[in-house]
């Protein structure tokens, strides 16, 4: 991933329209090109991160309508079974390219594998497929994510002037790379500071398949067994954030305990503006849509394109072509640009006491 990660400067550049066509394949891998486009796309789930149905699919569906190509999307509801079976129905039915966001390497790889052998392309769509053998992997700088959140941390808690922080980690889901490389990106900031005896680190936990119920459990048990003693939580994702949240909220520590976050979900957004949550990171989802979207209709057509940018699949060994996209960190002042990029709606976020909130951040 270092290289990726090392590379981000270059790709920030790249524009959609400046993926190069290299023109049809020699090779015999025509994926597609003599079928007609159709592209199907699995998404995992809609209780991890409310991005995935709200985002993911309206920008997939928009680039997709845009360019005049069929497709189909379908979520797998957080089930393996069932993302097996989509997929078979999938290729069954004709698609000519599939992009997937995988629920765990292996069954990634299982229905990856699957799609090649019927001459159907495949894209890795924002996380990678560990082992995996899909054409192209679109996804933003997640160690850049990390580290975004590693360094809101340090600020709030730098702001708030806590001598010696306790520090709680809430991870993602043990079964996504991206977990990995979150965590990555916040060790790299955060780690020297335990080493060096500036912070202590006082839980780390992950929270499987990113259940924010289950988050919330696991947040309770960390506060018990810590006698209460958090100053800061390392939360992965807005979603687990805000169970780690309803929980402070119920100790009466929200506000005083400074929580990070990542997807900028409405929700976020109005934790963010009450002083409840420290920061999150948005990722422009219609941007990761966009070049992935433009990659399959490539694909479908029988055509490769130069993303100018490979990631190394740590377990396959391969040099997967990639676009990744640079992340931004969002604190209560620039909660506006997120809703001025179009990615939140302003009466998804000012409703009620916010109103009054979203005034005074400059939101008109
Ligand atoms: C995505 C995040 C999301 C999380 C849970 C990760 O792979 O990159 O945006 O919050 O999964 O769905």
């Amino acid at each position: 991933m270092r290289k990726g990660f090392l590379a981000v400067g270059a790709v920030g550049l790249l524009t959609l329209g400046s993926l190069t066509a290299c023109g049809n394949d020699s090779d015999g891998d025509k994926a597609g090109s003599d079928k007609t486009p159709k592209i199907g796309v699995i998404l995992p789930d809609s209780t991890s991160s409310v991005r995935w149905e709200t985002a993911d699919r309206k920008f997939l569906e928009e680039a997709f309508k845009a360019a005049n190509v069929d497709s189909v999307i379908e979520n797998a509801q957080g089930d393996k079974n069932a993302f097996q079976t989509i997929a078979d129905q999938m290729i069954t039915s004709g698609v000519t390219v599939l992009m997937i966001v995988n629920l765990d390497s292996g069954t990634g790889k299982a229905v990856l594998d699957k799609a090649k052998s019927q001459g159907v392309a495949t894209i890795d769509y924002d996380r990678l497929t560990l082992g995996g053998s899909a054409e192209y992997y679109v996804s933003f700088d997640n160690e850049a994510v990390g580290k975004l959140q590693g360094e809101g941390l340090v600020k709030c808690l730098t702001d708030a002037k806590v001598q010696k922080p306790a520090i709680a980690y809430l991870n993602g889901s043990p079964t996504d790379n991206n977990a990995t490389l979150f965590r990555n990106g916040y060790d790299s900031v955060l780690k020297p500071k335990f080493d060096a005896g500036e912070y202590t680190q006082v839980a780390d936990d992950s929270v499987p398949a990113w259940d924010n119920t289950q988050a919330a459990t696991i947040f309770e048990q960390q506060l018990t067994r810590t006698g209460g003693k958090i100053d800061g939580v390392l939360s992965a994702n807005d979603g687990l954030g805000n169970a780690v949240i309803s929980v402070l909220k119920k100790n009466k520590l929200n506000g005083k305990v400074p929580v990070t976050g990542q997807d900028a979900d409405p929700q976020a957004l109005q934790n963010i503006l009450a002083g409840d949550q420290c920061m999150t990171v948005y990722k422009a989802v219609k941007k990761e849509a966009d070049a992935a979207a433009e990659l399959a209709i490539a694909l479908a057509k029988g055509e490769r394109k130069e993303t100018g940018q490979t990631v190394k699949d740590p377990e396959g060994g391969r040099d997967v072509p990639s676009v990744l996209l640079t992340p931004v960190a969002i604190y209560k002042e620039n909660v506006k640009d997120v809703i001025a990029d179009g990615y939140v709606a302003k009466e998804q976020v000012c409703t009620g006491n916010f109103a009054k909130l979203c005034t005074d951040a400059g939101i008109s």
